[in-house]
């Protein structure tokens, strides 16, 4: 490989967040991807919303819970991850000896911005005497002071493991928070993050999108607030909400998460509609503008160079992994 080109990548990657190197418009990437895979042992782990392209080139397309399992489990040498920063840090948290490349190291998550760990330190001090269950969108830093991970999948198991007088403090996602507090009949301390994606879906466009298509059934990810949520007639992870379209036997949908999901379910069910909920703004659709960073020019590059990886100090690592582990433990019982 030219050590020239490597090191002028370097340099730009400490600028953007990636490899900023055009690649060759009549490069096909997705033979160059499948010939790199099989040189690296690597395997591709893609969140549901990637643009569709990666979820195409992809070994394992997931939901939160399912990438950290399969994260978990892989014997692959090299997992690049195609989701945000902490989702690769996650594998990485589990696979310490893997290389994990993530193709653009600004992929972030507004839910874990909203938390800063020197903050939530103070915030936990607080309360002595209460439990911390947290939201897997969050920092290691924040994971390192929990006492257990969940994921929108297996967050009532989580919540439920603990005793019912057992006081709880749930973090990030007040949103998800809520939610659980009202399904388990909790009084859970909510931290006050949010979601950019799901905090902005109107209700009032719902409203009028529902009057015309009676026949569509709204279905939405517990990150949404309260009043989608409230009129939602189906809740669930990105993978519950996948499943939920391939059995029900509705013909239509209205889809109040990010439209990568789309592509999936329109595969599993070509004969169904699937109508993106409308924000509260001029778009048609919801887009995460952090998943929606990787591209499949920037995943060809971090495979060929192996930059950006992720790296972590050893004993943040095993502090994070913890409560991590206690998450994957809690859902093997759960039979997720
Ligand atoms: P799940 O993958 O658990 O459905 O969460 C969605 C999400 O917002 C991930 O960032
Ligand atoms: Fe974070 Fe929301 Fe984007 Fe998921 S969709 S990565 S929660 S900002």
């Amino acid at each position: 490989m030219n050590t020239e080109v490597l090191d002028i990548a370097r340099r730009d990657l400490n600028l953007n967040g990636y490899l900023d190197i055009e690649v060759d418009p009549a490069i096909d990437l997705f033979a160059g991807i499948e010939r790199l895979k099989k040189e690296k042992n690597a395997i591709i782990l893609a969140h549901y919303y990637q643009e569709p392209d990666i979820q195409d080139v992809a070994d394992y397309i997931g939901d939160s819970l399912g990438l950290a399992q399969k994260a978990e489990k892989t014997d692959a040498s090299i997992i690049v991850f195609a989701g945000v920063h902490f989702m690769a840090e996650t594998a990485k948290i589990l696979n310490p000896s893997k290389k994990v490349l993530i193709p653009d190291l600004k992929a972030g998550c507004s839910l874990s911005d909203s938390c800063p760990p020197l903050l939530f330190k103070a915030f936990k001090e607080k309360y002595p005497d209460h439990a911390v269950v947290t939201y897997i969108n969050c920092s290691a830093g924040i994971k390192a002071l929990s006492d257990v991970i969940c994921t929108s999948s297996n967050a009532k198991y989580v919540v439920e493991s603990f005793p019912k007088d057992q006081p709880i403090i749930f973090a990030p996602d007040r949103n998800l928070g809520a939610y659980l507090n009202k399904v388990l009949g909790k009084n859970m301390l909510l931290w006050n993050g949010s979601c950019v994606v799901h905090e902005i879906f109107s209700l009032e466009k719902i409203t009028k999108l529902k009057v015309r298509h009676p026949q569509a059934k709204l279905i939405a990810h517990p990150e949404c607030e309260e009043p989608i949520l409230r009129i939602a007639d189906f809740i669930g992870s990105t993978t519950g909400l996948l499943k939920f379209t391939q059995t029900d036997p509705s013909k239509e949908y209205i889809v109040a998460t990010e439209t990568g999901i789309l592509h999936q379910m329109m595969k599993a069910s070509p004969q169904k509609t699937f109508i993106p909920a409308p924000p509260d703004n001029s778009c048609a659709c919801n887009d995460c503008p952090f998943m929606k960073r990787n591209t499949l020019e920037k995943i060809y590059l971090c495979m060929a160079y192996e930059e950006p990886e992720i790296l972590i100090d050893e004993e943040l690592r095993l502090a994070a992994k913890k409560p991590i582990d206690r998450m994957l433990e809690i859902s093997a019982r759960a039979g997720l």
